[in-house]
């Protein structure tokens, strides 16, 4: 199998260990002559890869079982902008929420079907080129909800805002794993699977069990966390594939060093693009100038000359690069670099951004 560098920003790169041993449970799993796409979510085979997934999931971000509840659910993390308020906000109450780009918006918008909103901070106003360090919370909000990194802007928290009394709630889709965080410092968080952490189909959630707790009642029975976390996962059939790749996924970075190795390499593999973009002013304008902002999964830049970017993407095709147009709503380009994506690619990339720049 010829592998080339995907900077696809998700479904994105997944390790290439992980794919064969993908491929070989598609054909057989446990010895049992049956495919992971044919054993009962109820059978001793699936269960056992379901709890698998749960432990390594907490013990990899440093989440005690005692008080956190794993979710596996479907519905991408587009779903859980309206399931979070739906459970944890009432309409008398007021959510905080930090408008950090389009994902942000998004989120924002199905929050305010349920309750009030007050954006907290924004960075709207400078095209969410920044992550804001002023906020205006509500003394009494019923969360404050970020996202670590936007994916689609470049931006990443260089560090966890004090949420004051307000639970903190993050949507951490496209880092999750890439970083060595405090993890205990939310209250709730949540991700899609296919960035980071597997294939598409599985969004994680991680919730504290003291504030489920006081999750509303009056939530339809599969929008309920409570019924997901009552249940285990298994109230109805769990996107079973998608949860086997992800304990692969789990154990590759286990076996990798987990998240302070994670945290290492990713700053590495960041750095050698963002060196070579930052040496050539005149050539690339790279879409976010604070530095301590940057993004480690998404580098987006542009070029100074616009005229020059179809000759800039095929010169990446002809190196066997793909993946790296921005996305649709801000143009430039975008290197999403994950995980699994190979530092070798990173260099690659690094070393064309120098090439190009002369030529
Ligand atoms: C930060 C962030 N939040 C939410 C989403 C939406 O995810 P999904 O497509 O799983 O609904 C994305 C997708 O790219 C994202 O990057």
């Amino acid at each position: 199998m010829k592998r080339i560098y995907n900077f696809s920003a998700g479904p994105a790169i997944l390790p290439e260990e992980v794919l064969q041993q993908a491929s070989a449970g598609v054909l057989e799993i446990d010895g049992t002559g049956m495919s992971i796409l044919e054993v009962s979510h109820r059978g001793p085979n699936y269960e056992a890869i379901h709890h698998d997934a749960e432990n390594r999931l907490l013990s990899i971000l440093g989440l005690s079982s005692n008080e956190w509840q794993p979710i596996f659910l479907g519905g991408g993390a587009s779903l859980q902008f309206a399931m979070l308020p739906m459970n944890f906000l009432s309409s008398n109450q007021t959510a905080d929420y930090v408008n950090t780009g389009e994902w942000s918006t998004k989120a924002i918008k199905e929050a305010k079907r349920y309750g009030k909103v007050n954006i907290a901070a924004s960075s709207e106003g400078n095209k969410f080129a920044s992550i804001p360090t002023e906020f205006n919370l509500t003394p009494d909000a019923a969360y404050l909800h970020i996202t670590t990194n936007n994916t689609i802007e470049g931006t990443e928290w260089p560090a966890l805002p004090s949420a004051g009394k307000a639970p903190l709630i993050a949507d951490c889709s496209s880092d999750i794993f890439a970083r060595d965080i405090p993890y205990d410092r939310f209250h709730m968080l949540y991700a899609g699977a296919q960035k980071n952490a597997g294939p598409a189909g599985l969004t994680i959630v991680l919730v504290r069990k003291d504030f489920l707790e006081s999750a509303n009642a009056d939530v339809p029975t599969m929008l309920s966390y409570k019924t997901h976390a009552g249940a285990g996962s298994l109230y109805n059939t769990p996107p079973v594939f998608s949860i086997f790749v992800f304990d692969l996924v789990l154990k590759w970075i286990e076996e990798r060093g987990g998240l302070e190795n994670m945290d290492r390499c990713n700053r590495r593999k960041a750095g050698l693009i963002y060196e070579a973009l930052d040496e050539f002013p005149d050539v690339y304008d790279p879409a976010v100038t604070n530095k301590a902002d940057r993004s480690l999964m998404n580098v987006t830049f542009r070029l100074k000359d616009k005229g020059r970017e179809a000759e800039f993407l095929a010169g990446a095709q002809l190196r066997e690069m793909d993946g790296l147009k921005g996305h649709r709503s801000v143009g430039g380009f975008r290197a999403s670099i994950y995980n699994a994506f190979p530092e070798t690619g990173c260099a690659a990339l690094a070393a064309y951004l120098r090439e190009f720049a002369v030529s």
